[in-house]
């Protein structure tokens, strides 16, 4: 194993915990699958975050560009009195010092200080050295700031690349998914390439550029299910080994959805027992002992249990 993927596996399985910020196992498991089918279709370009806070998730990006891709930080980091919503505290210093500790050197770093509502995609372009195949957008959670973000991803990415969109589904930050309603029925597509979702996973949203949602999809589908995305059914819910998988719509896109529920053997207990439940329930039927099973408090005890353990 090369220095630099043990590296990224020490940072992916055991060194992430020890850097400040928002980041879980299933978000790193996702972005290196996002990277791995990048790799197998030859898209190559710079990396970047807006809103990087101590690099937690920057590292990641960091690691997974190679030695001719930079890695692009643009963050208000000292100028706090910009961060409208309070969310995080971006530190250069806290940055650099995390980024020598687990990615060991900082060469390929490019920085941007400052608000990213004032910068568009060629300053991204200009300050990476080039197109970008993945960019998180994590900064300003207001509606305004991420409509704004998403037009200077949509200018800055190159073909196939990916915005790694935080918070979309965190009600804490409601401004993150007005301001993506807003960019997709205002914005998509006026200005540099046109996006699409393809991937749901915790609280985050996927997108790529339109053309290319299907491939990151059937990516996924081959990997977590063991099929091809021709072979799954709209609407349908699928088991991956640690997830469910559905199959739904977003933006009038076909999007996985990984849900973040659905995680637990307990859940796929409780799923099973409400199964093996309604099965024993319709085949009693109106009986007699169907109804005296369905009115006791033992019926009523385990129908309870199953739909706390899984409630949908
Ligand atoms: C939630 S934190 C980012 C967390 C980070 N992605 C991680 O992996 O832990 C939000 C960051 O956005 C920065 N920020 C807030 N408003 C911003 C703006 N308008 N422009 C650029 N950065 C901003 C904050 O300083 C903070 O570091």
């Amino acid at each position: 194993m090369s220095r630099t993927s043990k590296r990224l596996s020490d940072y992916a399985e055991r060194h992430y915990k020890k850097v400040d910020g928002w980041l879980g196992p299933e978000t790193i498991s996702q972005v290196m699958t996002i990277n791995a089918c990048q790799r197998e279709l030859g898209i190559a370009g710079h990396v970047g975050e807006i809103g990087v806070h101590h690099g937690k998730l920057f590292i990641l990006l960091y690691l997974l560009a190679d030695g001719t891709e930079n890695a692009l930080a643009i963050d208000i980091f000292g100028a706090q009195d910009l961060n409208v919503d309070n969310s995080g505290k971006g530190d250069l210093a806290v940055l650099t010092h995390n980024l020598k500790s687990y990615a060991g050197e900082t060469a390929r770093l490019k920085i941007i200080s400052g608000d990213s509502t004032t910068l568009t995609g060629e300053d991204l372009t200009g300050a990476a050295g080039g197109k970008l195949r993945l960019l998180s957008i994590d900064g300003g959670h207001l509606a305004r700031i991420v409509r704004h973000d998403l037009n200077t991803a949509a200018t800055s990415l190159g073909e196939g690349g990916v915005v790694i969109l935080d918070d979309f589904f965190n009600p804490e930050f409601p401004g993150v998914g007005e301001g993506t309603n807003q960019f997709f029925l205002f914005d998509n597509g006026r200005a540099g390439e046109k996006l699409a979702p393809f991937l749901i996973g915790m609280n985050k949203v996927y997108l790529t550029t339109e053309a290319y949602a299907s491939r990151y999809i059937d990516h996924f589908c081959r990997k977590d299910l063991g099929r091809p995305f021709a072979s799954t059914i709209k609407f349908n819910t699928y088991a991956a080994r640690h997830h469910a998988v559905f199959v739904t719509e977003l933006f009038g896109a076909t999007v996985l959805a990984y849900s973040p529920d659905r995680f637990s053997l307990g859940y796929r207990l409780g799923r099973s027992l409400k199964a093996k439940a309604r099965k024993i329930r319709g085949s009693l039927g109106d009986t007699r002992l169907g109804r005296h099973l369905r009115n006791s408090r033992l019926g009523g005890l385990i129908a309870q249990l199953a739909n706390r353990i899984a409630p949908y």
